[in-house]
């Protein structure tokens, strides 16, 4: 593979392959010296990942720095929520350490696909978890592999950064079960919301919101990001059982704390929309979308609405999201001091 003709402003989230995919093997009890592999990569079609998703993955970036540095956002964090979705699905699991060490390995193998400071690139690095016993017996994984691929990535969705999009709720398409697997990263989670996802874009919303499954009055999370808003001095996001514990949420509350924001961690009740000045969607992919409006409606297929919650100036990101976004990037791209030691250096 060869970066010639990547057009670093337009990358989109496209997958381009690169050098190959870094892999190691868990079987008896240990893990295999990771390989490079490039082109296909062998499993068995009796595969437990394939048959029942025993299945988990994650999503972090690597910046190629204004100072030259390479610097991964938290790969340390996003080891431990892999090591935590494993531990749901009783499968073995990388150490933080291999975590950590192959994805920087997959950094310096790629680094000619690692976009340029200046285009607000970055490579998105894809660990993946599965288990790989074949076996059509429901049981959990004994043998498992663990692979990290990447692509260069610009914006998500192809927008500009900060650009206020649209948003649905879904009331009558989940996201988690109570008690179920919303918290973990687990694939399984993902296939079963491309339906709503599809519906809501063919009806010109970009963003999807979910409320908690249980009782549908309080605020989740989108479909892959979680919920943030932004009220007199005040960060507010949900707690609650069924939202993924994103590593960017965490970081933008630290961030607001830094500016001497309040944070609060707390249910949302969904009468509260309407109080917001500020709503984003934050996650690994764009940091932080700014929501426009919030259209609630009794079926996302039909064709009543019930209503519609607007946030800020139209077309424009508040001032406090604008802030928090341009200082965690500034982070990661090594203009702002990096006071927390978010930033892994890849040497
Ligand atoms: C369901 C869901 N919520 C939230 C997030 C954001 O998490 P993070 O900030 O760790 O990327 C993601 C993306 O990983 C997600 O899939």
């Amino acid at each position: 593979m060869t970066t010639q003709n990547l057009d670093w402003a337009n990358l989109g989230f496209a997958v381009r392959e690169t050098h190959g995919v870094l892999v190691s093997h868990f079987k008896d009890g240990q893990w295999t010296a990771p390989e490079r592999i490039t082109g296909a990569m062998e499993l068995s079609p009796y595969a437990l990942a394939l048959n029942y998703a025993s299945s988990c993955f994650e999503g972090l970036k690597a910046f190629r720095g204004a100072d030259g540095v390479v610097r991964i956002f938290r790969p340390d964090e996003n080891a431990r929520r892999l090591r935590r979705s494993a531990e749901f699905l009783d499968m073995p699991a990388p150490s933080e350490e291999m975590f950590v060490e192959m994805c920087a390995e997959y950094v310096r193998w790629n680094i000619d696909f690692l976009p340029p400071y200046g285009y607000n690139a970055s490579m998105y690095l894809r660990p993946v978890l599965i288990g790989t016993d074949k076996q059509l017996n429901l049981k959990s994984p004994v043998e498992a592999t663990f692979l990290v691929c990447g692509i260069p990535a610009g914006s998500y969705s192809g927008a500009q950064a900060l650009t206020p999009v649209t948003a649905v709720i879904s009331r009558d398409f989940d996201r988690a079960a109570p008690n179920g697997t919303g918290s973990y990263k687990l694939a399984a989670n993902y296939a079963p919301s491309f339906h709503a996802y599809n519906v809501a874009h063919a009806l010109g919303f970009q963003e999807l919101l979910f409320l908690d499954p249980a009782t549908k009055t309080k605020i989740d999370e989108f479909g892959s990001s979680n919920f943030f808003g932004i009220k007199g001095g005040t960060y507010v996001t949900p707690l609650s059982d069924s939202v993924l514990p994103s590593i960017t949420n965490k970081s933008l509350q630290a961030v607001a704390q830094d500016f001497g924001l309040t944070v609060e961690k707390r249910v949302i009740p969904y009468e509260e929309l309407e109080t917001f000045e500020e709503v984003n969607a934050c996650g690994t992919a764009v940091v932080i979308t700014p929501i426009g409006s919030i259209t609630d409606k009794p079926t996302l297929k039909g064709n009543e609405v019930t209503r519609v919650f607007h946030f800020g100036e139209e077309g424009v990101c508040g001032p406090v999201s604008s802030r928090l976004y341009k200082t965690l990037r500034g982070i990661q791209d090594g203009t702002v001091p990096d006071t927390h030691g978010w930033c892994y250096i890849v040497k």
